[in-house]
């Protein structure tokens, strides 16, 4: 889909297969000038019932008397909206455009140009995503829309901003687009493997550095927590390394470190059958890193970035890591693996001491770390934990700002307590009190050489039930975050 933004002189008088407009909650105008007829049928409609210019509802008309577009659509929207109503009204459009046979659609922001610049790539692209990658039968029609135009009515010059946000907006849209396709492919498709060749691919796209490491590497620097995970799976291991460089060398890089568990059965520690197909998405940490580095490549931000993935299935069989056992992690710290099915700490572990070479800015490790956190904080937000309180607070306000909430949860040392072992430095589990918070404890551990956060996306990273599937965040959060990051 082609986004665009322009200027319009006479905005009624615009050809276009569908004219949207959105009207606040308790006007019953379109805000516009030398606007009489139009106005006239918005106050009509509203009078009669027909449209309630509530937020979120739409009417569509065919062909008014007051517009040259062949199909008028009104969006209700709140009287005085905010970013996430702004979001709503943008999503009830979107959702009545994919249905109708209209091939381009321009969308007028009278007042909010700005927000609706911003948001409007994201959201289309959000509504019209279809999985269809493993399926050979269409089972619905393909929508026919191809162009959606923002327009104001004004001159051009005006429009500098808009259009930068609507270009941010659309990288944003890619990266999340890749994230959620990696995330919603089955297990037998995304491997470690294919995780690796998508960030090779993505280097060679976009001139980024790649550096893959598989099982021999892996034990010559002595990873022996991620190698534990792995040894019951017959899929190889990778760890991933991707890097751009959009500020001088001697810029200290930002890290991310992805959690890549491509199918997690929970190891010898069996996980129950029911949903278990949903352990698919558990290498969602890894896709949002791998969405990331497709918007920063698009944007070219002034920073430098490294993208660390610590890529493996989580398996049971012969050779599989057993409750009980210690294993030497990269950082020297032994670890006694009470439960198998808390392995995501336990790839992540040595991702994080990895990203001490790079003597970064900052560490964001993104993971589907725990049940915990999704009881803690349902569907809505994604659990945040850090020491640093900067580094806290600017990742919670591009959360807020990109609609890609997060919430800031303890981490505190009396929550470590939990974590003693009586043949190792460490437990991998604290039993179930804070379940998600003895889990980023754990990591703590292993990232006390730089600024940390980490965030438990088991909640946020993908919708069950009937509309099952992969959401793409926290990529949008991150893309934020790291813009703030920029020196100027
Ligand atoms: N990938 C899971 C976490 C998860 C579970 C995410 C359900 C989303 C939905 C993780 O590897 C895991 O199994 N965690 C265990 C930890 C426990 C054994 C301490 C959990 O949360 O049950
Ligand atoms: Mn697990
Ligand atoms: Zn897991």
């Amino acid at each position: 889909m082609k986004f665009s933004i322009s200027a319009v002189k006479k905005p009624l008088q615009t050809k276009t297969d569908v004219l949207v407009i959105f009207v606040p909650e308790g006007r019953t105008g379109s805000g516009l000038a030398d606007a009489q007829p139009l106005d006239e049928l918005i106050a009509q409609l509203v009078a009669e019932g027909d449209f309630k210019a509530k937020p979120g509802s739409t009417t569509l008309l065919l062909q008014p008397q007051a517009v040259a577009a062949r199909r008028l659509l009104l969006v209700g929207l709140a009287a005085k909206p905010e970013l996430r109503d702004w979001k709503k009204a943008i999503q009830a459009a979107a959702g009545v455009l994919k249905t109708l046979p209209s091939r381009q659609a321009h969308l007028l922001g009278v007042n909010g140009l700005d927000t609706l610049a911003e948001l409007v790539p994201q959201v289309f692209s959000e509504v019209f995503y279809r999985y269809d990658t493993t399926r050979t039968v269409d089972t619905d029609d393909k929508p026919a829309l191809e162009a959606v135009h923002v327009c104001a009515v004004g001159s051009e010059a005006a429009l500098g901003h808009a259009r930068a946000a609507l270009q941010q907006s659309e990288a944003v849209a890619v990266g999340v687009r890749l994230s959620r396709e990696l995330a919603n492919l089955p297990a037998n498709y995304c491997t470690p493997t294919y995780l690796a060749e998508t960030a090779r691919r993505l280097a060679r796209h976009h001139q980024l550095d790649c550096k893959v490491l598989g099982r021999a590497e892996m034990e010559k620097l002595g990873m022996g927590a991620l190698l534990a995970v792995a040894q019951g799976s017959a899929q190889p291991p990778r760890f991933i390394v991707l890097e751009y460089r959009g500020a001088e060398r001697k810029q200290a890089p930002h890290v991310l470190v992805g959690k890549g568990v491509t199918f997690d059965t929970g190891g010898i520690s069996l996980k129950p059958g029911a949903d278990m197909d949903e352990m698919k998405f558990d290498m969602s940490g890894a896709a949002a890193v791998l969405g990331v580095f497709e918007a920063v490549a698009r944007l070219k931000p002034k920073i430098n970035l490294v993208g660390l993935i610590a890529a493996t299935e989580n398996m049971p069989d012969g050779g599989a890591v057993k409750p009980g056992d210690v294993v030497t992690s990269l950082s020297g710290q032994t670890i006694e693996i009470l439960n198998t099915d808390a392995e995501g700490r336990l790839i992540l572990c040595d991702a994080l001491t990895y990203a001490a070479r790079y003597k970064p800015q900052s560490v964001v490790d993104i993971a589907t770390l725990t049940g915990a956190c999704v009881i803690a904080l349902g569907k809505v937000n994604s659990g945040l934990f850090t020491a640093d309180d900067t580094l806290a607070n600017a990742l919670l306000d591009a959360g807020r700002a990109a609609l890609d909430p997060c919430w800031r949860l303890p981490l505190e040392a009396e929550y470590a307590e939990a974590l003693k072992s009586n043949f190792a430095d460490v437990a991998n589990i604290g039993g179930r009190p804070a379940g998600a918070i003895t889990a980023a404890c754990f990591l703590w551990r292993f990232a006390k050489d730089y600024r940390w956060a980490h965030l438990d996306i088991a909640g946020t990273a993908w919708n069950s039930g009937a509309n099952k599937g992969a959401t793409g965040r926290p990529v949008p959060l991150l893309v934020r975050y790291l813009l703030s990051q920029q020196v100027h």
